[in-house]
């Protein structure tokens, strides 16, 4: 992991162009400043943003980009002034490292829409060097951006909490869709959808799951827990529950027309836009209107509100549905993920994959 004296070095998985393919790539870390945690990476998530970022799906690409932004580690070492973490502790990083600290969002504990905020990789840090995610052997992080993983909690099954479960549950929680007895559906049953549907549950609400296809149906019902399952393009199913839900968690990462998804909503109910689509998404007006509905989007979570739903997580006996690889599959993981061919997070086992070595 580099010697202390000379610049510390790290291995990650890199793309190095549009074609999305991760291969080995050693780059240099940064100094431990007085604030920063220097982090053994344990295990990372891959979210479908990863290869939104790393195919260039929206144009803003740098390479070469180490991706992720579901990031357990370990603590090796920390700066003069950190005070929140020790050596040894388990710790997470999620999807940014750096905010202004003095605009609304970020007095308001919503640093995730700080103007400033500067991304966990794909980005450049005040130093002006690029930064780099999660696929990699260490990470040098600010304290603030760093969440403790609570005691005894798996880093494989915490690694989902930092993106896919913090995207759903933050905009529960902000549009005050957290209280028992409402009836939810999840548009999209992959890694951010399936925790959907469990934290939706926990909170005590009647979770209809809207797939593409019917081959989730099982999984949905029996080991989710889910209450419904609809298939989005079964329109007679759909027309008999228009009008029942008060909202949709929307995570389809493609063009979808969003009226069925209207046609489903209740007197004044939300559609919730997560997933990173590159092309307008549309609809008539006349559907939103006669149901005063609103559609809406929503950014990831606060770092506060990601360690509230880890005691969250912990409390309700949640599970995250995963599987393990190592660092060498991550190419045929991206490939899978792609075709819907995951159940339902990809984590890749950093530590027992000996990037160092
Ligand atoms: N807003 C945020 O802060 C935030 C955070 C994390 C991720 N995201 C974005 O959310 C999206 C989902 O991420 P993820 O990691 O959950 O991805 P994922 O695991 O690939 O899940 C997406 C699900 O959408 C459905 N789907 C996929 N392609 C589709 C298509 N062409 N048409 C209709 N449905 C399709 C599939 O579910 P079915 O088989 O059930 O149809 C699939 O499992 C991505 O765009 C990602 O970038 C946004
Ligand atoms: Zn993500
Ligand atoms: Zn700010």
């Amino acid at each position: 992991m580099g010697s202390v004296d000379s610049v510390r070095t790290t291995t990650g998985w890199a793309a190095r162009d549009a074609s999305g393919l991760l291969s080995p790539f050693r780059f240099p870390l940064r100094n431990i400043g007085v604030e920063d945690v220097y982090i053994k990476v344990i295990c990372c998530g891959i979210c479908h943003t990863d290869i939104h970022q790393a195919k260039n799906d929206l144009g803003i690409s740098r390479y070469p980009m180490v991706p992720g932004h579901e990031v357990v580690g370990e603590v090796l070492e920390v700066g003069s002034g950190v005070s929140k973490f020790k050596v040894g502790e388990v710790v997470g990083v999620g999807f940014i490292v750096g905010c202004c600290r003095a605009c609304n969002p970020c007095e308001s504990d919503e640093e995730q829409y700080c103007k400033k905020k500067i991304w966990t990789y794909n980005d450049v840090y005040t130093d002006g060097k690029p930064t780099q995610g999660g696929f990699s052997a260490a990470m040098v992080v600010d304290q603030k951006f760093v969440v403790k993983i609570p005691d005894g909690m798996d880093p494989e099954q915490a690694a989902p909490l930092l993106c896919a479960g913090l995207t759903v549950y933050s905009p529960l929680k902000h549009f005050g869709l957290s209280r028992s007895g409402l009836r939810g559906g999840i548009l999209g049953l992959g890694g951010v959808g399936h925790m959907g549907v469990q934290i939706a549950k926990a909170m005590g609400h009647h979770v209809t799951v809207i797939s593409s296809s019917d081959k989730k149906r099982e999984e949905a019902l029996a080991h989710l827990g889910a209450d419904g399952y609809l298939v989005s393009s079964d329109a007679s199913r759909m027309n008999e529950l228009a009008g029942s839900l008060d909202y949709i968690l929307d995570t389809v990462p493609a063009f979808h027309p969003l009226e069925p998804s209207l046609g489903l909503l209740k007197l004044n109910g939300r559609l919730i836009v997560l997933g990173v689509v590159n092309t307008p998404l549309q609809f008539m007006s006349p559907v939103l209107m006669s149901g005063r509905k609103s559609i809406t989007g929503s950014s990831i979570g606060s770092i506060k509100e990601v360690e509230e739903l880890m005691l969250f997580y912990k409390e309700k006996g949640l599970t995250s549905q995963i599987e393990t690889i190592k660092m060498e599959y991550v190419n045929e993981a991206f490939r899978r993920l792609e075709k819907n061919d995951v159940r339902y997070r990809f984590v890749i086992d950093i530590a027992g994959s000996k990037l160092d070595q």
